[in-house]
């Protein structure tokens, strides 16, 4: 080929590229996207580098962007979150991937609409109901939509159990029950990471709930219209029953405090020095970037501040559309971390239990396969379906929805309904928000009410 044509070739060939843009550098950001984007996944997942690029990075933390641009040989141009503008002039994503602490989606996604781009967000899409509204105006406004990178729908086991609902095998679904727990060493780990912060988070019934509730709406192909909690702050913050005490009742100094406390000893003894300030976000054990804007080297941050605002128990009652309900629970301090889940159906009974080791160091319990589902019908013998494990993180959804996001919507996908859009992502919120407003006022919250869609409105 002639110098001309092969050069021709390229530039079509890097025309043809997909450019995406990242907002926020976090774990989430780095190995779900960035990494299998700049062709770097080590973790058997797949890469899209033949048909994507990573073109810029937004983050303030120029320190961990610059660190991880060294370790990656990569030439990512780095921006403060102050220069937006100027990152979509000078690098021209077509879409922006919002990986940045829950609280923040809100400005990337709006701003980026409002340039021109697509938008794929992190779950939470947003923190409450303004926000929502928010993101919602600005895809009316440019008449895109952005997709939520609701994941969980795509474990094997999820998958499973959507067929079997979808297919009316259990009947109409009449009442559900969903435990989940979060063991000691991922439960704790919010409670000095940006999540302990309701402005960043929008509190965990949301940072994290979102997951369950999307998973109910999604199951149940239903939408919430009340919602009643109960919650607390039980175990970690100024009177957590896990903070050790000195014999008159008094808290230790901060590193005695460490020392004594039965999550440390546990979790990071040897791995940390009490005495110094770093804990815990053990999950990048490839790079090992420091995190200087969120938390700066020279602040304490323990799980027992005085700053920590949210709950870290819940029982929950919701009731959907069809007149379904949901009896939630959720506890970020078990022994060990997964679920308990039951559908109760016109014509049957379906339950499944998943355990899943979050904690690296392998201490806790063994990590679960793919899971089973036992189906009982109402008047017959009962019925265990095995799932088998996918590879990937969070039980083989973080590969399978990667091809969705970046390559398109597989059959599989379009059938099950997979792939959550602004209006899933607005429920899954509202649904948490729901639950610690009901929590704060001791009253059922409605969630029309809540998104001001009332009728009539
Ligand atoms: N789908 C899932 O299973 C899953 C799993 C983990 C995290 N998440 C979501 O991914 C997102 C990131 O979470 P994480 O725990 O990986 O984060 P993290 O704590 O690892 O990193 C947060 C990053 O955001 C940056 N940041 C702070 N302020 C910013 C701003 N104004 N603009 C841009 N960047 C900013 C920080 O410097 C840091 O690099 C969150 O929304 C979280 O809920 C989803």
């Amino acid at each position: 080929m002639d110098r001309d044509l092969q050069r021709d070739a390229e530039t079509t060939s890097m025309k043809s590229k997909h450019r995406y843009a990242i907002c926020g550098l976090s774990l989430r950001g780095i190995y779900q996207y960035a990494l299998p984007l700049l062709g770097l996944n080590r973790s058997g997942g797949p890469n899209f580098n033949d048909r994507a690029e990573l073109v810029a990075v937004l983050d303030p933390d120029r320190a961990r962007v610059a660190e991880f641009t060294r370790q990656t040989q990569t030439n990512l141009p780095w921006y403060a979150p102050g220069a937006f503008a100027r990152m979509i002039r000078e690098t021209q994503p077509d879409t922006l991937i919002v990986t940045g602490p829950d609280g923040i989606h809100c400005r990337h996604i709006v701003a980026g609409l409002d340039a021109g781009c697509g938008v794929i967000t992190e779950k939470p899409m947003v923190i409450d109901a303004k926000q929502i509204r928010r993101v919602q105006a600005a895809e009316m406004r440019n008449g895109r939509k952005v997709q939520v990178a609701h994941n969980y729908r795509y474990a094997p086991l999820h998958k499973a159990l959507k067929r079997m609902i979808q297919t009316g095998k259990l009947g109409r679904i009449v009442s559900t029950e969903f435990t989940y727990n979060l063991d000691t060493w991922h439960g704790s780990s919010y409670f000095y990471r940006w999540n302990r912060a309701r402005t960043m988070s929008g509190g965990l019934s949301i940072s994290k709930g979102c997951h369950h509730f999307d998973l109910m709406n999604w199951w149940l192909d239903d939408l919430p219209e009340e919602v009643f909690a109960f919650g607390g702050l039980n175990y970690f913050g100024k009177e957590g029953a896990l903070r050790p005490r000195d014999a008159k009742g008094r808290p230790y100094s901060s590193a005695e405090e460490k020392r004594r406390c039965p999550v440390f000893r546990k979790h990071y003894t040897g791995k940390y020095d009490p005495a110094g300030n770093a804990i815990g976000t053990g999950w990048d054990t490839r790079f090992g970037l420091p995190y200087n804007t969120l938390y700066p080297p020279g602040e304490r941050r323990y799980i027992y501040d005085d700053e920590i605002a949210i709950e870290d128990s819940y029982s929950v009652a919701v009731r959907y559309r069809s007149g379904a309900t949901m009896s939630y629970a959720c506890n970020f301090c078990t022994p060990w971390e997964g679920y308990i889940l039951g559908f109760n159906g016109t014509k049957g009974r379906v339950e499944a239990v998943h355990r899943s080791d979050p904690d690296p160091t392998g201490k806790t319990n063994p990590a679960e396969d793919g899971g089973t589902i036992t189906f009982y019908p109402l008047f017959g013998g009962r019925q265990e379906i095995k799932v088998e494990a996918a590879a990937g993180g969070h039980g083989g959804a973080d590969f399978a929805i990667q091809n969705d996001l970046f390559i398109g919507e597989s059959r599989e996908s379009h059938q099950l309904e997979l792939l959550a859009d602004s209006e899933a992502g607005a429920y899954a919120v509202a649904t948490g928000e729901a639950v610690w407003r009901s929590v704060r006022s001791g009253r059922p919250i409605n969630i029309a009410r809540l998104l001001g869609r009332e009728k009539g409105k």
